[in-house]
Parts: structure tokens; sequence; C-alpha cells
């Protein structure tokens, strides 16, 4: 990663944790066990990227980053990590590792478990509803990424697609289907999100759009590599458990070099939306080149 991509992921995740730690009731606020739990799991250490994508599509549209945009992020992080407490629980995943600490449920339980990513789900839609940007912008996001979080072709219905579909041999159309679905929908709108908060048009918005969906599936084909070429402790979370679980996966269908060789390619397509914005969009380039290099 060079000096800096560092900076920006590392300013932009600096920014997101200030505006999560002042956004969700602190851990001595009763119920205290659900306040501990959510925090638990939010303060874990995640990468932030959302956020940072959030951010830098801002700064596409806007030339620099917009007054406020950190709240979008960090409610975006909130729906993420949301996603991350479930994903993990028995009934799902059944994960006892999440960003190199106990999964929650396994910290506080499942019952806590459950309602701490309910909670975040909810808390993230109450601080969309209050984003300083025009009323008609507000409503727009929250309609897109309730969307985006919802059962059809959103994170939420890929989810159901992908424990559905553990044990069965995966074909190309599933795989995309799920993986679009689970995590690129999340991803896409955390970039259309952040051009919209930035006064994005309509044309920008389907640019933003379709870079998004690029860059999304390609995420979660490097999120697929990882879990099979790397290790443990450096992903904080448990490697090599789509194989175990036999999980519809990009390298299940097409194997490791080709699945490495259709996420750089993406991330090149993607780039080929971005072109009316010059250097404007060299942020935004940079960060999803390393949502396809990083090691973790
Ligand atoms: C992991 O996402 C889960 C997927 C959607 C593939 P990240 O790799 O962004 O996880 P954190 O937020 O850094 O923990
Ligand atoms: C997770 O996909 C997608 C969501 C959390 C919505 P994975 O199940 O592959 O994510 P990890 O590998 O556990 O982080
Ligand atoms: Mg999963
Ligand atoms: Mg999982
Ligand atoms: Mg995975």
């Amino acid at each position: 990663m060079s000096a800096d991509v560092k900076a920006l992921i590392q300013e932009g995740a600096a920014l997101t944790d200030r505006a999560l730690e002042s956004l969700i009731p602190s851990a001595t606020t009763v119920p205290v066990s659900i306040h501990s739990a959510m925090r638990h799991s939010v303060f874990a250490g995640g990468k932030r990227l959302r956020p940072v994508l959030t951010m830098q599509a801002g700064v596409t549209i806007a030339g620099a980053r917009p007054k406020g945009i950190e709240r979008l992020g960090a409610a975006l992080e909130m729906l993420h990590t949301y996603s991350l407490i479930h994903d993990d629980l028995p009934a799902l995943d059944n994960d006892d590792l999440r960003r190199g600490k106990p999964t929650c449920h396994k910290a506080f339980g499942e019952a806590i478990a459950i309602l701490a990513g309910d909670a975040l789900q909810t808390r993230a839609f109450e601080v969309l509803a209050g984003l300083d940007c025009p009323p008609a912008a507000t409503v727009q996001i929250i309609g897109l990424v309730a969307n985006a979080v919802g059962t059809v072709e959103g994170m939420i219905g890929g989810q159901v697609l992908d424990i559905e579909s553990e044990h069965l041999k995966p074909t190309p159309e599933l795989v995309d289907s799920i993986h679009r679905a689970k995590t690129g929908a999340l991803i896409r709108v955390s970039v259309v999100a952040g051009g919209i908060f930035a006064g994005a048009a309509a044309d920008d918005v389907a640019r933003l759009d379709r870079f998004g969906r690029k860059a999304g599936l390609a995420f979660q084909i490097a999120d697929d590599v990882l879990d099979v070429t790397a290790d443990s402790v450096t992903l904080g979370k448990t490697a090599g458990k789509d194989q175990a679980t036999e999980k519809a996966t990009w390298p299940a269908v097409y194997g490791i070099e080709q699945s490495l060789r259709d996420a750089a390619r993406l991330i090149d397509e993607a780039f080929a939306a971005l072109d009316p914005y010059g250097s404007r969009a060299d942020g935004l380039k940079a960060v999803a080149q390393y949502l396809v290099e990083r090691k973790n």
C-alpha cells in the first residue's frame, strides 16, 4: 500500500471512530449490557473501508471532504457491524473470532448479540435521519441504504442465499448473485450515498453506482481469497471457514488464480466509470485498489 493511501485510510478511519464514539451510547448507559456489546463489536478494530469509500466519493463529487460526512460513514459502519454480529451467530456462520476479538455472542451471549445487531441497525437509521444535508438528499440516502441492506438484492437477501447454498455445488450465477447482494450492495451504497451527500446529480449517481457495483463484487472475491490464503491471526477471524462449511465462494467456482484476476479486472472496469472526474477521483480509486490488494 502506498504511503498516500495508507494516510487517507487512517485519516478516514480516525474520523469515523470519533463519530462512532459520540453516536453510540456509552457503556455505562442503561441497559449497560447492550451498549457494552455494541461497543465491543464496533470498536474491536474494523478497517472502516465503507466510511472511507463514502468520504472519497464525497471528495470525488465536491472536490473536498464535505462537512459532516463522517456521520454518514459512521451509520454505514454501524450497519456493517450489525451484519457481522449476525453473520457470526451460531445459526449463521457460527464463528468465535471477529476483528481479533471474541465474537459478540461469545462475549455477551446470543440474546444480547442479536439485540446488539438490531440496535446498531436502528441507531444507524436514526443517525441517517439527522444528517447535515438537504432534506431531499437525506430521504434519498435513507431509501437507498434501507434497500441495500434489505431482502431484494440486498445484504439480508444475500445472507439468506449464502446460508441456503452451503453444501451445494455453486454455479457462477449463484455465487455472483450471493456476492453482489450480501456484500456488494452495502459497498455500492456507501459510495453512492457519499456522492449524494456531497450534492451528486443523477448522472453522478449513475456513475458512482456503476463503480460501486464492480468494486463491491471485487471486495467479496478478495474476502473469499483471503479466507483460503491468509491465517486467522492476520485476518482477525477464523481462516479456512468457507471450505470447511462448503460455502458458495468465488474460489470454489473459479479457483484462486482466476479469482485474483477477476477481482483485479473488476477494479479496472470500475475505474472507467470515474473518468469524467479526473484527479478528483484519485482517492476513491486508490481505496478501491486497496479493497483487492489488502492482506486482511
Ligand atoms: C468483512 O468485511 C465481511 C464482509 C462483508 C466480507 P471487512 O473486511 O470490511 O471487515 P472489517 O470491517 O474490517 O472487520
Ligand atoms: C459476510 O460474508 C457478509 C456479511 C456480513 C453481510 P462472510 O461470511 O464471508 O464474511 P466473513 O468472512 O465472516 O467476514
Ligand atoms: Mg457469512
Ligand atoms: Mg462469515
Ligand atoms: Mg468471508
